[in-house]
Parts: C-alpha cells; sequence; structure tokens
C-alpha cells in the first residue's frame, strides 16, 4: 500500500532527554500509533510504549545503561558498540525502527541478520547515550563499508556524522580493503560523505604537495608527486570516490598527454586557515579502536 507508506504515522517522540519530530514514516504497530500525541522511547533498549507512565514502569525494569554487543572504541566520553544484528533482534529491529523516522529510502530491518551496527553514544552518569548509527553488511563483495548512517536529529551537523566516517574507513583500513557507502545516498549523507573526502584527500595532498605526481618535470609550482592509487591507499577511500572528490576540488590538470593533481597556493592557504579553526572539532583516534577482522 503506498500511500500508507508515505504518510508520516508518527507526530512526536521522547528520547531520553530530546523530544524529536519525526521526517518520514516508520513501521511502528499501527494500532499503537494511530492517533498517538507523543511515542515514548527508552534512550537504552529503545523499547516503545505510548506512554509517560509506561515509560517510567519500563525504566523501573529496564537494566540497559548502553548498547548491548562489544565495545569496540572508547575515547573520553564517546564509545562505539559493535552489534550483531544476528544476535540481539530486539535491539536491533527497534535501532531500526527509530531510524526510519529519519530516514527517507532505506530500510535495513528485513535481514539484519546480515548487518553489523556500529552504534555510538555519548557518555555521563546515567550511562551511554545514543547520537547515532551506521550499518554494515558483514560480507560485501562490493567492499561497501556503510549501509545506513544516521545523526539523531539533536546531535547532527556538529561533526558526529563524519567521525562515523572516518570510523568506517578505519575498519575498512584494518580489512585491507577499499571501502564506499552504499547508494543512493541522501542529501545529506552525500554532503557529509563529500565534506569528509575533500577533507580526507587535501589532508594527503598538502602534506605531499609541491612535489611531481606522475613523469613530468620538478617545478615549484604547486604540483603534487603521488598516485590516485596511493592516495586510495592512505585513505581506504575506494578509487571511483577519489577521482571525483579530485574533480570536485578542481586539483586534476591535463598536463603532457596525462593528468597531474596541482594545489593553487589560495587552496593550501584556505586549508591550512581550515585547518586551525578545525583544530577543536571531532577526531577519531585509532589507538582507541579495538577491533580486528574477523576472518
Ligand atoms: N545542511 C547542510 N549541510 C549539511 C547538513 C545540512 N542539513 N547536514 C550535514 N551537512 C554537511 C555539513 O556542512 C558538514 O560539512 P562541513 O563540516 O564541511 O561543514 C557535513 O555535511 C557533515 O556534517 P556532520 O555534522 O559531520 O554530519 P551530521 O552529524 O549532521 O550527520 C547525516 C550527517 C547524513 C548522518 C545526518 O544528516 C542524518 O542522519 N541524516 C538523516 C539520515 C540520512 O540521510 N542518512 C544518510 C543516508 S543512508
Ligand atoms: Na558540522
Amino acid at each position: 500500500n503506498v500511500d500508507k507508506l508515505l504518510l508520516k504515522n508518527v507526530s512526536l517522540i521522547e528520547f531520553g532527554r530530546y523530544r524529536m519530530k519525526p521526517w518520514y514514516f516508520s513501521p511502528y504497530p499501527e494500532d499503537l500509533v494511530t492517533g498517538l500525541e507523543c511515542l515514548f522511547i527508552c534512550e537504552f533498549c529503545l523499547k516503545y510504549v505510548a506512554s509517560l507512565s509506561c515509560l517510567k514502569r519500563h525504566l523501573v525494569k529496564c537494566q540497559r545503561k548502553h548498547p548491548p554487543g562489544r565495545e569496540i572504541y572508547r575515547n573520553g566520553s564517546i564509545s562505539f558498540f559493535e552489534v550483531d544484528g544476528r544476535k540481539d533482534k530486539e535491539y536491533v529491529k527497534n535501532l531500526c525502527l527509530l531510524s526510519k523516522l529519519f530516514l527517507d529510502h532505506k530500510w535495513v530491518a528485513y535481514d539484519s541478520d546480515i548487518f553489523l551496527f556500529y552504534v555510538m553514544t555519548m557518555a555521563d552518569n546515567r550511562g551511554c547515550h545514543l547520537v547515532g548509527y551506521f550499518s554494515k553488511v558483514k560480507e560485501s563483495p562490493e567492499n561497501y563499508n556503510v549501509a545506513c548512517i544516521l545523526t539523531l536529529p539533536p546531535y547532527q551537523r556538529k561533526g558526529y556524522g563524519k567521525l562515523m566516517i572516518e570510523f568506517s574507513y578505519e575498519l575498512s583500513k584494518r580489512e585491507g580493503k577499499l571501502g564506499s557507502p552504499e547508494k543512493p545516498l541522501s542529501d545529506f549523507g552525500l554532503l557529509s560523505y563529500r565534506s569528509y573526502w575533500s577533507q580526507t584527500v587535501l589532508d594527503i595532498l598538502c602534506s605531499y604537495k609541491k612535489a611531481v605526481w606522475m613523469e613530468v618535470d620538478d617545478g615549484d609550482d604547486g604540483r603534487v608527486k603521488i598516485s590516485i592509487e596511493q592516495i586510495c591507499e592512505l585513505t581506504s577511500i575506494k578509487k571511483e570516490d577519489v577521482i571525483s572528490t579530485l574533480q570536485n576540488l578542481n586539483v586534476l590538470t591535463y598536463y603532457q598527454g596525462g593528468y597531474v593533481i596541482v594545489l593553487a597556493k589560495e587552496m593550501v592557504t584556505k586549508y591550512e586557515e581550515r585547518k586551525k579553526a578545525a583544530a577543536g572539532e571531532l577526531k577519531l583516534d585509532p589507538k582507541c579502536l579495538y577491533w580486528t577482522p574477523k576472518l
């Protein structure tokens, strides 16, 4: 029933200390949410109930203070938990229901067994609060490293999306693979990836700057001595995405029968200014990741 799928069916949710207005339809039980003013969701186990008193009763029993699965990353108050869709079915089903409220087209719960979920939390004395997550198929012949990615609305536009993207590439790095997100990406998803890719590629280019890329004459003209394959290897970003990033950055120049990467001085200056301004931004610390790929 197409009509029903397009209609937003939950008007409001209460989640921990936040109230959020859903963006899209999510298949919560129809008889529970129809006409309901607000859906109350336990921020730790993600169970949903129809009233505050039900939630209070639930909270007396609910022992959960963090996501299930294994905590594989902790840096300050930020943690990542690896949750297996086959093992923690109830949690994952509820996570998918919650995230569908903010996802237009992707729906992963049809077979959550084949996914791992990387759940990012922020801790305080009450527990580990859900900030966002991304899912990843356990086995991907195409080396997809993200299926769905979501930052809960109260945490959006603060750098958490890019932190999760960085995390997904760190996992690919450890697997010795070049990864890429599953398509199609949403508008915000594409914006976030473009921003992550160009910053990451620029980091590398600027540290290699002023050398020759392919076999062309040396000279202090901003040419960068690095191959696309080297960029891929250093970043775990797959070739097509590196090429589109270089094109977007407008740094590919045709020169004597081949392409060279040329960084304009203004670009480097702008990059360095941005870098200074971003000094306090969220960064992943690979030393805080305790994870090796399953063989
Ligand atoms: N408007 C304009 N730019 C936006 C934006 C918005 N609403 N949301 C993100 N961006 C840009 C930011 O400018 C930032 O780039 P910058 O650092 O160069 O300025 C970049 O995207 C990433 O921002 P960040 O704060 O790290 O991302 P986020 O925590 O807000 O999360 C998503 C990004 C995509 C995960 C989040 O928007 C989301 O959950 N959306 C709903 C679900 C979705 O569409 N997921 C992707 C498809 S599977
Ligand atoms: Na941001």
